[in-house]
């Protein structure tokens, strides 16, 4: 398949059931270094209370997941991952934003991230998101171990962004 057609085809994001929690799973260990266990994964898929996950999904194939959870008038977007075949086709943006429209409905304030320091492609993304450092945490990844960016937003009129 030619770029140009990888491009077009549609994706969609949805609600993660636990269906999905097979593929989430895989994509977990293909993308990161310190991983959720599939046990971290489902008992924070079940905690419906505390976490929200989105997947971004092709013809039955799953091809990104975001989790994030909701504390008071704060999300936090504790995980963001897309195959790495499929990267730089919107899909983790788009996952983002449904994840963050959702949260200004549901009435949170700001929401906040870490990121590994050296992690430029997701920098970019965050940034072009409106969200700003506003904090670093030192050491706080190990494998390599490397410091955090802690980054936020307050969410304001400009949700949901359309672009
Ligand atoms: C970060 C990640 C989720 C981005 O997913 P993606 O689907 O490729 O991102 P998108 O296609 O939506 O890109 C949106 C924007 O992010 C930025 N971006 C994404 N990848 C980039 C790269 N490799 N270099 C520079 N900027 C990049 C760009 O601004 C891009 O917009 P553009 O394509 O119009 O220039 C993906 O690279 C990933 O899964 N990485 C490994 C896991 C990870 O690091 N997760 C984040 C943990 S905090």
């Amino acid at each position: 398949m030619g770029e140009k057609s990888m491009q077009d085809r549609a994706f969609q994001i949805r609600p993660m059931t636990e269906g999905d929690l097979e593929a989430v799973s895989v994509l977990e260990n293909l993308c990161f270094t310190m991983p959720w266990s599939r046990e971290e994964l489902k008992r924070s898929f079940e905690n419906t209370g505390l976490y929200r996950f989105y997947v971004a999904e092709d013809g039955g194939k799953i091809l990104g997941y975001t989790a994030m959870s909701l504390v008071v008038d704060e999300a936090d977007i504790d995980n963001l991952a897309v195959s790495p075949e499929e990267r730089r086709r919107g899909i983790g943006r788009a996952l983002l934003i449904k994840a963050l429209t959702d949260a200004s409905e549901l009435g949170m304030e700001t929401a906040v991230l870490e990121v590994r320091d050296s992690n430029l492609p997701a920098i970019s993304l965050y940034e072009s998101l409106g969200f700003r450092q506003i904090g670093y945490r030192k050491k706080y990844y190990t494998n390599p171990e490397e410091g955090a960016r802690l980054y936020g937003r307050i969410f304001s009129g400009s949700f949901p962004i359309l672009n």
